[in-house]
Protein backbone atom coordinates (compact mmCIF):
# COMPACT_ATOMS: atom_id res chain seq x y z
CA UNK A 1 0.00 0.00 0.00
CA UNK A 2 1.43 3.75 -0.69
CA UNK A 3 1.29 5.70 2.52
CA UNK A 4 0.99 9.41 1.48
CA UNK A 5 3.88 11.62 3.87
CA UNK A 6 2.99 12.42 7.33
CA UNK A 7 4.61 15.08 9.73
CA UNK A 8 5.68 12.69 12.36
CA UNK A 9 6.79 14.66 14.78
CA UNK A 10 3.04 16.67 14.41
CA UNK A 11 1.20 13.39 14.32
CA UNK A 12 3.00 11.92 17.39
CA UNK A 13 2.34 15.42 19.44
CA UNK A 14 -1.66 15.76 18.55
CA UNK A 15 -2.35 12.34 21.10
CA UNK A 16 -2.97 14.43 24.74
CA UNK A 17 -1.18 12.58 27.24
CA UNK A 18 -2.42 14.86 30.30
CA UNK A 19 -5.74 14.28 30.67
CA UNK A 20 -7.95 11.96 33.25
CA UNK A 21 -9.00 9.03 30.70
CA UNK A 22 -12.35 10.36 31.16
CA UNK A 23 -11.44 13.47 29.35
CA UNK A 24 -8.78 11.74 26.84
CA UNK A 25 -9.49 10.57 23.24
CA UNK A 26 -7.48 8.03 21.96
CA UNK A 27 -4.19 7.91 19.57
CA UNK A 28 -5.07 9.12 15.81
CA UNK A 29 -5.04 6.71 13.39
CA UNK A 30 -1.84 7.20 11.48
CA UNK A 31 -0.32 5.52 14.50
CA UNK A 32 -2.19 2.61 13.76
CA UNK A 33 -1.37 2.76 9.69
CA UNK A 34 1.55 4.91 8.84
CA UNK A 35 4.88 3.18 8.49
CA UNK A 36 6.83 6.05 9.87
CA UNK A 37 5.41 5.73 13.15
CA UNK A 38 6.34 1.72 13.26
CA UNK A 39 9.38 2.54 12.13
CA UNK A 40 9.84 5.09 15.58
CA UNK A 41 8.25 2.64 17.78
CA UNK A 42 11.22 -0.44 16.89
CA UNK A 43 13.43 2.51 17.33
CA UNK A 44 12.44 4.13 20.57
CA UNK A 45 10.34 1.22 21.92
CA UNK A 46 11.13 -2.65 20.99
CA UNK A 47 15.14 -1.74 21.00
CA UNK A 48 14.91 0.11 24.71
CA UNK A 49 12.88 -3.11 26.23
CA UNK A 50 13.27 -6.28 27.80
CA UNK A 51 11.42 -8.78 24.92
CA UNK A 52 10.57 -12.25 25.73
CA UNK A 53 12.36 -14.70 23.91
CA UNK A 54 11.15 -17.87 24.76
CA UNK A 55 10.00 -20.52 27.60
CA UNK A 56 13.02 -21.01 30.24
CA UNK A 57 12.11 -24.83 29.28
CA UNK A 58 12.96 -24.93 26.17
CA UNK A 59 16.66 -23.59 26.41
CA UNK A 60 16.75 -25.33 29.65
CA UNK A 61 19.99 -28.02 28.38
CA UNK A 62 23.31 -27.23 27.60
CA UNK A 63 23.74 -27.07 23.58
CA UNK A 64 20.07 -26.11 23.36
CA UNK A 65 18.92 -22.96 20.92
CA UNK A 66 15.97 -21.01 19.96
CA UNK A 67 16.00 -18.39 17.52
CA UNK A 68 14.40 -15.20 18.48
CA UNK A 69 13.57 -12.28 15.95
CA UNK A 70 13.26 -8.98 17.64
CA UNK A 71 12.66 -5.88 15.87
CA UNK A 72 14.69 -6.12 12.83
CA UNK A 73 17.00 -8.03 14.60
CA UNK A 74 17.88 -11.76 14.71
CA UNK A 75 19.01 -13.65 17.82
CA UNK A 76 20.28 -16.50 19.01
CA UNK A 77 18.83 -17.25 22.51
CA UNK A 78 20.75 -20.49 23.63
CA UNK A 79 22.65 -22.46 26.65
CA UNK A 80 26.35 -22.57 25.49
CA UNK A 81 28.48 -26.39 27.01
CA UNK A 82 29.12 -24.78 30.42
CA UNK A 83 25.46 -24.10 31.13
CA UNK A 84 25.87 -20.19 30.24
CA UNK A 85 22.47 -18.54 29.19
CA UNK A 86 23.17 -16.38 26.24
CA UNK A 87 21.75 -14.07 23.72
CA UNK A 88 23.87 -13.98 20.26
CA UNK A 89 23.64 -12.33 17.19
CA UNK A 90 22.53 -14.97 14.51
CA UNK A 91 24.23 -13.01 11.91
CA UNK A 92 27.63 -14.37 10.30
CA UNK A 93 30.57 -11.82 10.48
CA UNK A 94 31.70 -12.87 7.29
CA UNK A 95 28.99 -11.65 4.46
CA UNK A 96 26.16 -11.77 6.88
CA UNK A 97 24.24 -14.69 6.36
CA UNK A 98 22.02 -16.26 9.39
CA UNK A 99 23.06 -18.70 10.91
CA UNK A 100 20.39 -21.01 11.98
CA UNK A 101 16.62 -21.22 12.16
CA UNK A 102 14.31 -22.38 14.20
CA UNK A 103 15.13 -24.29 17.55
CA UNK A 104 16.72 -27.45 18.44
CA UNK A 105 20.73 -28.67 20.03
CA UNK A 106 23.57 -28.05 18.80
CA UNK A 107 27.38 -28.57 18.74
CA UNK A 108 28.85 -25.42 17.45
CA UNK A 109 27.69 -22.86 15.06
CA UNK A 110 27.96 -23.48 11.37
CA UNK A 111 27.30 -20.95 8.93
CA UNK A 112 25.00 -22.09 5.97
CA UNK A 113 27.10 -19.61 3.47
CA UNK A 114 30.92 -20.24 4.02
CA UNK A 115 31.07 -22.39 7.03
CA UNK A 116 33.08 -20.57 9.11
CA UNK A 117 32.20 -21.93 12.90
CA UNK A 118 31.77 -20.73 16.16
CA UNK A 119 31.73 -21.57 19.70
CA UNK A 120 28.78 -21.48 21.74
CA UNK A 121 30.14 -18.74 23.25
CA UNK A 122 29.99 -16.98 20.16
CA UNK A 123 33.74 -16.99 19.68
CA UNK A 124 35.15 -17.73 15.99
CA UNK A 125 36.57 -21.32 16.22
CA UNK A 126 37.50 -20.89 12.42
CA UNK A 127 37.56 -19.27 9.36
CA UNK A 128 38.17 -21.43 6.07
CA UNK A 129 41.44 -20.26 3.95
CA UNK A 130 41.49 -16.85 5.78
CA UNK A 131 44.71 -17.69 7.38
CA UNK A 132 46.71 -15.69 4.78
CA UNK A 133 44.93 -12.28 5.33
CA UNK A 134 46.22 -9.32 6.60
CA UNK A 135 44.91 -7.73 9.60
CA UNK A 136 43.04 -10.60 10.29
CA UNK A 137 42.41 -11.16 13.80
CA UNK A 138 40.19 -14.00 15.17
CA UNK A 139 39.16 -12.56 18.10
CA UNK A 140 37.55 -9.19 16.96
CA UNK A 141 34.89 -11.81 15.09
CA UNK A 142 32.60 -13.53 18.10
CA UNK A 143 29.50 -12.86 17.67
CA UNK A 144 27.71 -9.71 19.21
CA UNK A 145 26.09 -10.70 22.39
CA UNK A 146 23.10 -8.80 24.13
CA UNK A 147 21.64 -8.88 27.59
CA UNK A 148 19.28 -12.30 28.85
CA UNK A 149 17.76 -12.97 31.54
CA UNK A 150 15.60 -15.58 33.09
CA UNK A 151 12.51 -14.57 34.93
CA UNK A 152 10.53 -18.02 36.41
CA UNK A 153 9.03 -20.12 33.37
CA UNK A 154 10.15 -16.85 30.56
CA UNK A 155 13.48 -15.85 29.16
CA UNK A 156 13.92 -12.38 28.32
CA UNK A 157 16.24 -10.26 26.07
CA UNK A 158 17.25 -7.01 25.57
CA UNK A 159 18.28 -5.93 22.22
CA UNK A 160 19.92 -2.43 23.85
CA UNK A 161 21.16 -1.32 27.43
CA UNK A 162 18.83 -2.33 30.18
CA UNK A 163 18.62 0.96 32.70
CA UNK A 164 17.30 -1.99 35.09
CA UNK A 165 16.96 -5.69 35.42
CA UNK A 166 13.75 -7.92 34.60
CA UNK A 167 13.43 -8.70 37.90
CA UNK A 168 13.36 -5.49 39.21
CA UNK A 169 11.44 -3.80 36.90
CA UNK A 170 8.73 -6.84 37.09
CA UNK A 171 9.15 -7.64 40.92
CA UNK A 172 5.41 -6.50 41.76
CA UNK A 173 4.26 -8.69 39.28
CA UNK A 174 6.63 -11.65 40.30
CA UNK A 175 4.50 -11.27 43.94
CA UNK A 176 1.13 -11.50 42.52
CA UNK A 177 2.24 -14.54 40.36
CA UNK A 178 3.95 -16.28 43.01
CA UNK A 179 2.14 -19.58 42.02
CA UNK A 180 4.23 -19.25 38.52
CA UNK A 181 7.43 -20.36 40.58
CA UNK A 182 6.41 -23.80 41.32
CA UNK A 183 8.71 -26.03 39.75
CA UNK A 184 5.94 -28.30 38.54
CA UNK A 185 4.80 -25.65 35.61
CA UNK A 186 5.52 -26.93 32.19
CA UNK A 187 5.45 -25.74 29.23
CA UNK A 188 3.54 -28.18 26.94
CA UNK A 189 2.47 -26.13 24.09
CA UNK A 190 2.59 -22.91 21.73
CA UNK A 191 0.36 -21.73 19.03
CA UNK A 192 0.78 -19.25 16.36
CA UNK A 193 -1.86 -16.38 15.41
CA UNK A 194 -0.88 -14.60 12.36
CA UNK A 195 -3.44 -11.70 12.26
CA UNK A 196 -3.79 -8.73 10.22
CA UNK A 197 -3.95 -5.83 12.17
CA UNK A 198 -1.07 -3.21 13.41
CA UNK A 199 0.20 -5.03 16.70
CA UNK A 200 -1.33 -2.06 18.92
CA UNK A 201 -5.03 -2.83 18.09
CA UNK A 202 -4.18 -6.32 19.64
CA UNK A 203 -3.05 -4.86 22.99
CA UNK A 204 -6.12 -2.63 23.09
CA UNK A 205 -7.94 -4.99 22.71
CA UNK A 206 -6.49 -6.82 25.83
CA UNK A 207 -6.25 -3.31 27.82
CA UNK A 208 -10.19 -2.30 27.70
CA UNK A 209 -10.59 -3.72 31.53
CA UNK A 210 -13.66 -6.07 29.95
CA UNK A 211 -15.34 -4.11 28.28
CA UNK A 212 -15.46 -6.43 24.60
CA UNK A 213 -16.18 -8.80 27.09
CA UNK A 214 -19.66 -9.73 27.63
CA UNK A 215 -20.56 -8.22 24.22
CA UNK A 216 -18.22 -10.10 22.22
CA UNK A 217 -17.46 -13.69 24.19
CA UNK A 218 -20.32 -14.64 25.09
CA UNK A 219 -18.79 -18.56 26.53
CA UNK A 220 -16.25 -16.72 28.20
CA UNK A 221 -18.63 -14.38 30.20
CA UNK A 222 -20.47 -16.57 31.57
CA UNK A 223 -17.41 -18.22 33.09
CA UNK A 224 -16.33 -14.90 34.91
CA UNK A 225 -17.85 -12.90 37.92
CA UNK A 226 -17.73 -9.66 35.31
CA UNK A 227 -18.96 -7.33 37.86
CA UNK A 228 -15.80 -7.56 39.92
CA UNK A 229 -13.32 -7.29 37.30
CA UNK A 230 -10.67 -4.51 38.38
CA UNK A 231 -7.75 -3.01 36.58
CA UNK A 232 -4.62 -2.18 38.54
CA UNK A 233 -1.96 0.33 37.42
CA UNK A 234 1.77 -0.13 38.00
CA UNK A 235 4.99 1.54 36.32
CA UNK A 236 5.30 -0.37 33.14
CA UNK A 237 2.39 -3.45 33.50
CA UNK A 238 -0.73 -3.40 34.66
CA UNK A 239 -3.34 -6.44 35.90
CA UNK A 240 -6.48 -7.24 35.36
CA UNK A 241 -8.24 -9.45 37.82
CA UNK A 242 -11.49 -11.21 37.63
CA UNK A 243 -12.88 -14.46 39.72
CA UNK A 244 -14.88 -16.82 38.30
CA UNK A 245 -18.29 -16.89 38.52
CA UNK A 246 -19.83 -19.51 41.06
CA UNK A 247 -21.93 -21.54 38.97
CA UNK A 248 -19.76 -22.05 35.89
CA UNK A 249 -19.49 -24.99 33.63
CA UNK A 250 -16.36 -25.85 31.54
CA UNK A 251 -16.82 -29.09 29.51
CA UNK A 252 -19.63 -30.50 31.70
CA UNK A 253 -16.90 -29.59 34.81
CA UNK A 254 -16.76 -26.74 36.81
CA UNK A 255 -15.05 -23.99 35.22
CA UNK A 256 -13.45 -23.27 38.37
CA UNK A 257 -11.58 -26.45 37.58
CA UNK A 258 -9.92 -25.01 34.60
CA UNK A 259 -9.65 -20.84 36.16
CA UNK A 260 -9.18 -22.19 39.64
CA UNK A 261 -10.77 -18.85 42.15
CA UNK A 262 -10.08 -16.44 38.77
CA UNK A 263 -7.94 -15.15 36.28
CA UNK A 264 -5.25 -12.62 36.19
CA UNK A 265 -4.52 -10.84 33.12
CA UNK A 266 -1.18 -8.99 32.90
CA UNK A 267 0.12 -6.83 30.47
CA UNK A 268 3.96 -5.91 30.52
CA UNK A 269 5.08 -2.93 27.98
CA UNK A 270 4.95 -3.03 25.05
CA UNK A 271 4.17 -6.44 23.76
CA UNK A 272 3.63 -9.34 26.31
CA UNK A 273 0.77 -10.68 28.22
CA UNK A 274 0.62 -13.22 30.94
CA UNK A 275 -2.85 -15.15 31.36
CA UNK A 276 -2.88 -17.02 35.06
CA UNK A 277 -5.71 -19.06 35.88
CA UNK A 278 -6.11 -22.43 37.85
CA UNK A 279 -3.23 -24.34 37.02
CA UNK A 280 -2.42 -22.32 33.70
CA UNK A 281 0.10 -19.92 32.75
CA UNK A 282 -0.15 -18.82 29.07
CA UNK A 283 1.12 -15.87 27.04
CA UNK A 284 0.15 -13.56 24.55
CA UNK A 285 3.23 -12.13 22.54
CA UNK A 286 2.52 -9.82 20.52
CA UNK A 287 5.74 -9.74 17.01
CA UNK A 288 4.85 -6.74 14.71
CA UNK A 289 5.25 -7.98 11.25
CA UNK A 290 4.30 -4.53 9.24
CA UNK A 291 2.44 -1.86 10.15
CA UNK A 292 -0.79 -3.77 9.28
CA UNK A 293 0.13 -6.97 10.26
CA UNK A 294 1.17 -9.08 13.34
CA UNK A 295 1.84 -12.84 14.63
CA UNK A 296 0.61 -13.45 18.19
CA UNK A 297 2.05 -16.78 20.03
CA UNK A 298 0.76 -18.24 22.49
CA UNK A 299 2.81 -20.73 24.85
CA UNK A 300 0.96 -22.47 27.71
CA UNK A 301 2.16 -24.07 30.96
CA UNK A 302 0.60 -26.44 32.64
CA UNK A 303 1.04 -27.73 36.38
CA UNK A 304 -0.17 -31.29 35.64
CA UNK A 305 1.03 -32.50 32.29
CA UNK A 306 1.44 -36.28 33.02
CA UNK A 307 -1.27 -38.91 32.36
CA UNK A 308 -4.84 -39.43 30.55
CA UNK A 309 -6.65 -37.26 32.38
CA UNK A 310 -3.86 -33.91 32.72
CA UNK A 311 -4.22 -34.39 28.55
CA UNK A 312 -7.58 -34.37 28.03
CA UNK A 313 -7.83 -31.32 30.27
CA UNK A 314 -5.17 -29.79 28.42
CA UNK A 315 -6.69 -30.64 25.18
CA UNK A 316 -9.86 -29.37 26.13
CA UNK A 317 -8.39 -26.14 27.96
CA UNK A 318 -6.53 -25.23 24.72
CA UNK A 319 -9.34 -25.87 22.39
CA UNK A 320 -11.23 -23.15 25.19
CA UNK A 321 -8.57 -20.57 24.23
CA UNK A 322 -9.05 -20.87 20.87
CA UNK A 323 -12.56 -20.17 20.61
CA UNK A 324 -12.07 -17.15 22.53
CA UNK A 325 -8.83 -16.18 20.15
CA UNK A 326 -10.69 -16.82 16.80
CA UNK A 327 -13.31 -13.52 18.39
CA UNK A 328 -10.28 -12.07 19.17
CA UNK A 329 -8.82 -12.18 16.04
CA UNK A 330 -12.12 -11.21 13.86
CA UNK A 331 -12.52 -8.12 15.75
CA UNK A 332 -8.86 -6.80 15.61
CA UNK A 333 -9.02 -7.23 11.97
CA UNK A 334 -12.05 -5.39 11.31
CA UNK A 335 -10.62 -1.87 13.66
CA UNK A 336 -7.57 -2.22 11.20
CA UNK A 337 -10.11 -2.20 8.46
CA UNK A 338 -11.37 0.65 10.65
CA UNK A 339 -8.54 2.36 11.34
CA UNK A 340 -7.39 2.43 8.06
CA UNK A 341 -10.53 4.32 6.50
CA UNK A 342 -11.17 7.99 6.07
CA UNK A 343 -14.16 8.07 8.05
CA UNK A 344 -12.52 7.65 11.47
CA UNK A 345 -9.32 9.68 13.02
CA UNK A 346 -9.15 9.23 17.02
CA UNK A 347 -11.85 7.10 19.40
CA UNK A 348 -12.69 7.77 23.20
CA UNK A 349 -12.22 5.58 26.29
CA UNK A 350 -14.80 3.71 28.06
CA UNK A 351 -14.06 4.59 31.95
CA UNK A 352 -12.63 0.66 32.13
CA UNK A 353 -10.41 1.67 29.92
CA UNK A 354 -6.92 2.99 32.29
CA UNK A 355 -5.07 0.67 31.24
CA UNK A 356 -5.17 0.90 27.74
CA UNK A 357 -4.31 5.09 28.24
CA UNK A 358 -1.61 3.57 30.53
CA UNK A 359 -0.31 1.79 27.00
CA UNK A 360 -0.68 4.89 24.76
CA UNK A 361 0.82 7.19 27.27
CA UNK A 362 4.10 5.28 27.60
CA UNK A 363 3.80 4.71 23.96
CA UNK A 364 4.01 8.52 23.41
CA UNK A 365 6.50 9.13 26.12
CA UNK A 366 8.74 6.87 24.20
CA UNK A 367 7.62 7.66 20.94
CA UNK A 368 8.50 11.28 21.33
CA UNK A 369 11.80 10.75 22.76
S1 LIG B 1 28.48 -15.55 5.32
FE1 LIG B 1 28.93 -16.93 6.87
S2 LIG B 1 30.68 -17.94 6.19
FE2 LIG B 1 30.30 -16.50 4.65
FE1 LIG C 1 -10.98 -10.79 23.92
Amino acid sequence: MKHSAIDLAAELARFRTDLPVEAAATPPSSWYTHPDVLARETETVFRRSWQYACPTDRVAAPKSYVRVDVAGDSYLVLRDRNGTLRALSNVCRHHAAQLLEGAGCVEQLVCPYHGWTYDLDGSLRSARDMGALADFDRQRFSLPQVPVEVWGPLVFLHPGRPARSVAEELAPLAALLAPTDTPELRHVHRRRYPIQCNWKVFIDNYLDGGYHVAHLHHGLAGQLEMGAYATQLFERFNVQTCPSARAAEFHGRDFRARIGGGALYAWIHPNLMLNRYGDILDTNWVVPLGVDRCEVVFDYWFSASEGEDARRFIEASLEASDDVQQEDVAICESVQRGVSSRSYDTGRYARSEGGMYQFHRLLAEELRR
